[in-house]
C-alpha cells in the first residue's frame, strides 16, 4: 500500500499523542499535521481515556478546532510552563532546527513551544532537509505592518550574498496582504544559496526593528516523529 501524504501525517501525529498524559497542559500546534493529533486528543478526551486536559492553542485556527473537538483552553498567562506540545513543521534539518510559518502561524507558536518542557514535532519524511532556507521554498518573517516594504527591503538586503529575494504575504487575486493572528504582516524570505550559521542568521533578523519574529526555531525540538513509506522513526535531543 501506498500511503498518501496525509495518511503519513496522521500516522505521526498520532504516535505523538502516545505522550499525552491525564492532567497535561499542552501546547496546540497549527498545520494540517497538527490539527490530526488535535483530533486524536479530542477522540481520547471523550472516550474518557484521557482527562483533565489543558490546551494551549498556536492559533485562532487551532483554537476553534480544539473547541469544536471539546479540548478545555488556556493560554500562557494562566498556564507559564506547558508540559508538552505537538506541532508540524515546514522543514526539519539533520540537527532538530526547524522552519515554520509558511501556514501562517509563527508567532504564536514559538511563544508556546518555547514555555514547553518537552516539545514533539511530527512531519511526514518530505519535509526532511539538509539545510533549512536551501529547499527554495519561503522563510516567513513576522514583521510590523508599518513601512513593510521598508522592512523587506532590508531583509532582503542582510541576506543579498545568499541571493534573497524578499516577498510580502498576500492572499486572494487581489494580492491584499496576508494578515497573521497577532495582526502583523509575514516576509517570506526565498535564497538562492545556502545561509550559513543559522543563528547568527536569526540574531541578524531578530534585529531588525520591524520584525516580530521569525520561522527558524532553533534547538526548540525535543523530539522528531517522521512517518515515512518505510515506517516511523523518532529522534530525541
Ligand atoms: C503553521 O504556520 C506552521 O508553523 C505549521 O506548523 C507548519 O507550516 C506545518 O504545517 P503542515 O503540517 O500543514 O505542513
Amino acid at each position: 500500500v501506498i500511503l498518501t501524504q496525509d495518511e503519513l501525517k496522521k500516522i505521526a501525529a498520532y504516535k505523538a499523542v502516545e505522550f499525552v498524559e491525564s492532567g497535561m497542559v499542552l501546547g496546540l500546534g497549527t498545520g494540517s499535521t497538527a490539527k490530526h493529533a488535535v483530533d486524536r486528543i479530542g477522540e481520547l478526551l471523550r472516550l474518557g481515556k484521557l482527562n483533565n486536559i489543558v490546551g494551549i492553542p498556536t492559533s485562532k485556527m487551532t483554537h476553534e478546532q480544539a473547541v469544536s473537538v471539546g479540548i478545555p483552553l488556556s493560554d500562557l498567562d494562566s498556564h507559564p510552563v506547558v508540559d508538552l506540545a505537538i506541532d508540524g513543521a515546514d522543514e526539519v534539518d539533520p540537527y532538530m532546527n526547524l522552519v515554520k510559518g509558511r501556514g501562517g502561524s509563527l508567532l504564536r507558536e514559538k511563544m508556546i513551544e518555547g514555555a514547553c518542557k518537552k516539545f514533539v514535532v511530527i512531519v511526514d519524511e518530505s519535509k526532511l532537509v539538509e539545510h533549512l532556507g536551501g529547499s527554495g521554498l519561503a522563510m516567513p518573517v513576522e514583521i510590523v505592518p508599518f513601512c513593510w516594504k521598508f522592512t523587506a527591503h532590508r531583509l532582503q538586503l542582510l541576506f543579498e550574498e545568499a541571493g534573497c529575494v524578499a516577498k510580502l504575504r498576500t492572499f486572494g487575486e487581489n494580492g491584499k496582504p496576508f494578515v497573521t493572528d497577532n495582526k502583523n504582516y509575514i516576509i517570506d524570505l526565498y535564497f538562492k544559496k545556502d545561509i550559513g550559521d543559522l543563528n547568527a542568521a536569526s540574531d541578524a533578523i531578530l534585529r531588525h526593528p520591524g520584525v516580530v519574529e521569525h520561522g527558524m526555531f532553533l534547538g526548540m525540538a525535543t523530539t522528531v516523529i517522521i512517518a515515512g513509506e518505510l515506517g516511523v522513526t523518532m529522534k530525541n535531543k
